[in-house]
């Protein structure tokens, strides 16, 4: 049976409370960041006040490398949330994706609530967003192009959910022609297709898949932070599942996808547990272009205002400068080279 607009929007207000009520975290897995200790240069040579963030992404000047990842649209609520977000990501100069723009899809009432997005962060790149389940059942992509244009998007992300749609009691696991389907959307596509996952990670050989067809972003969201798979449980009052903590870490996918970057152009976006200065820090040393996070924002946005989020972030990239400092990078490029260490390997 098909899921009803109106059941889309109830499932997606159950899923932004049960993020800032519940402990939707995984159990026992992390991310794997916390494995990691910097080398300390004693013999520095970088001047932390020349240390700068602003890059370049796509055609926009940006201040910090750090995406507020993909999170909502569909509901009333979900429009006020990401008009403050937007306000975030435009006073800070940094880019911000929308949600599934599912309800889009269905119905031209929800579009506001994420055209809201681009009106207010005119000056940074907006990310799309949809489920590979649409993009499946799509069949001619036309819906999919129309949701880039309606959103006047840079890029637009396809996440992939199998493990959501596995235990989400709506879900929709049928995955058949996803590859093929991407790839003509790669080639239809007027803006850079990036692939997401929501918290179980992207391996290697799935990555190699997804570049060798043209795909020009890869943001592992990996395990270690927010489980989907949790979220779903709760939704559905299950006392147990084996799968709350099914997923690759996010350390290890940057490790396993960053050596990619040899043969292949693409950005790599570590995301996934992002909820520390120190995991954000780690994330850019196993080669991250962009770091991203989602649960954390959102909560810190509602318990304590735009303000709070702003000063959450900027309090991030000052650690990282310190850490640069103490590593000997005077940039980013640097920092991915050799400057960590498993801490197993210490001593
Ligand atoms: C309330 C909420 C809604 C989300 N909705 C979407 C979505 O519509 N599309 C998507 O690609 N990811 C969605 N995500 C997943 C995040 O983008 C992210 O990949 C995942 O939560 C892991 O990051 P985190 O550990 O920083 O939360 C959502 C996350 C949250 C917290």
């Amino acid at each position: 049976m098909t899921e009803s607009i109106k059941d889309i929007s109830k499932r997606k207000k159950e899923h932004i409370d049960l993020c800032l009520t519940d402990n939707v975290s995984f159990k026992s897995k992390t991310s794997g960041f916390e494995k990691y200790e910097f080398i300390h240069n004693a013999i520095t040579e970088v001047d932390l006040s020349k240390i700068s963030f602003k890059t370049k992404l796509f055609s926009y000047n940006i201040d910090y490398p750090f995406l507020i990842s993909c999170m909502t649209g569909g509901t009333s609520e979900a429009e006020l949330i990401n008009e403050r977000l937007s306000n975030v990501a435009q006073n800070l100069k940094i880019p911000i994706g929308v949600g599934s723009q599912r309800q889009a899809l269905e119905n031209e009432k929800f579009h506001n609530s994420y055209k809201i997005i681009r009106k207010n962060a005119s000056a940074v790149p907006v990310f799309g967003n949809i489920g590979a389940a649409q993009l499946v059942q799509s069949k001619d992509l036309n819906s999919i192009l129309k949701l880039i244009d309606m959103l006047e998007a840079d890029a637009f992300y396809i996440h992939l959910n199998p493990l959501q749609e596995l235990i989400q009691k709506e879900g929709e696991p049928h995955f058949t022609g996803l590859l093929k389907k991407l790839e003509k959307l790669v080639n239809k596509s007027n803006v850079p297709i990036f692939i997401k996952e929501v918290g179980s990670g992207i391996s290697k050989s799935a990555a190699i898949k997804l570049l060798e067809i043209g795909v020009k972003g890869i943001d592992v969201a990996g395990a270690g932070g927010t489980s989907w798979a949790g979220v779903e449980i709760l939704r559905n009052k299950e006392t147990q599942n084996p799968f709350w903590d099914w997923g690759l870490p996010t350390a290890y996918c940057l490790k396993e996808i960053y050596p990619l970057k040899k043969k292949f152009k693409f950005h790599l976006i570590g995301s996934g547990g992002i909820n520390t200065a120190n995991d954000l820090a780690v994330a850019f040393a196993l080669g991250s272009d962009l770091v991203a996070s989602a649960r954390i924002i959102l909560q810190t946005l509602i318990k304590n205002g735009e303000e709070d989020v702003t000063a959450l972030i900027k309090g991030w990239f000052d650690y990282l400068k310190k850490v640069m400092f103490l590593t000997g990078s005077e940039n980013l490029n640097e920092l991915r080279k050799d400057k960590i260490i498993k801490k197993e390997f210490l001593f």
